[in-house]
């Protein structure tokens, strides 16, 4: 047999299975500041709703919440997180009308073209995860560029989760495991939780430790669906454009409150 083919082969560092890291567990360092989550992902939303309260367009909302997001990357570089996922557009916002996709792909377009600088220069590496194919050429290309001229820089992996949904990604998965058996580059026997978190999309990415989702609302939206096994969820009402350093600190002393098991005995 030889090595495993697939999108992610060769990448090692992921972590798919539930290891408890000692300095990630809520409690028990002895009364000192407690770690910050290593992984934080956020389900931004509340955009609309934020508009419309305010008699705006929906585009209003989209812009408020990009400018909620510089606040919370700043927010995770100064807590001391080392990667902070984004779900920014997932695979099925396609059914939004064709102009608020045009007004989201705009905004995107922006940001990756004007505000990738300012963010290598503070330390962010952009990763981004999804089914780019789906979206413009040009968007396409700057979003290769801005993983290209980030890819050296380490204080905060920054990951875009752009037309991204967790089943795609477990589909697509799952169809290179399939395409490797048959090509005689993977024994089935071999394949474990570990080996199959290497042909997803988040390979090089550590599991998420907490997802945090504003406006209230308390699903996923087939979000890390895999990643997210043992990440702690915490539902905040706050609507994303009205989201600070505040809501971001509130959410991590949540955190820090919980006790994280991963299915061993409760400490007494
Ligand atoms: C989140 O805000 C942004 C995206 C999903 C792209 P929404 O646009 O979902 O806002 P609400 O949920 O309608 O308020
Ligand atoms: C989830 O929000 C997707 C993003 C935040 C990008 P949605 O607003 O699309 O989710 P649903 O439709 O309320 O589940
Ligand atoms: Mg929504």
């Amino acid at each position: 047999m030889g090595s495993v083919p697939g999108p992610a082969a060769g990448t090692t560092d992921a972590q798919t299975t539930p290891t408890p890291p000692p300095d990630a567990v809520g409690r028990g360092n002895g009364g000192a500041v407690p770690a910050p989550p290593g992984h934080v992902a956020l389900i931004m939303d509340g955009n609309g709703r934020w508009a419309m309260a305010r008699g705006l367009p929906r585009a209003a909302g989209h812009s408020a919440g990009a400018e909620a997001v510089r606040r919370c990357v700043h927010a995770a570089i100064s807590r001391g997180v080392g990667y902070l996922t984004l779900y920014a557009f997932s695979s099925e916002n396609w059914r939004r009308t064709p102009d608020e996709v045009a007004d989201l792909t705009s905004l995107l377009r922006y940001y990756l073209r004007h505000k990738v600088a300012e963010l290598s220069r503070e330390g962010v590496r952009i990763r981004i995860i999804g089914d780019l194919s789906r979206f413009d050429d040009d968007v396409r290309a700057e979003a290769k560029r801005a993983e290209d001229v980030t890819a050296g820089n380490r204080r905060l992996t920054l990951v875009l989760a752009l037309s991204y949904g967790g089943r795609a990604d477990i589909m697509q998965a799952a169809r290179h495991v399939a395409l490797a058996v048959r090509d005689g580059a993977l024994d089935p026997e071999r394949l474990d939780e570990a080996l199959f978190g290497r042909f997803l999309l988040t390979a090089d990415l550590p599991d998420p430790d907490l997802i945090i989702r504003t406006s209230g609302e308390c699903r996923l939206s087939n979000f890390l669906l895999w990643q997210s096994a043992y990440a702690e969820l915490v539902f905040l009402d706050t609507l994303w454009p009205d989201f600070n350093e505040q809501h971001f600190d509130a959410a991590l002393d949540v955190f820090a409150r919980r006790e994280r098991r991963f299915g061993a005995r409760p400490s007494l």
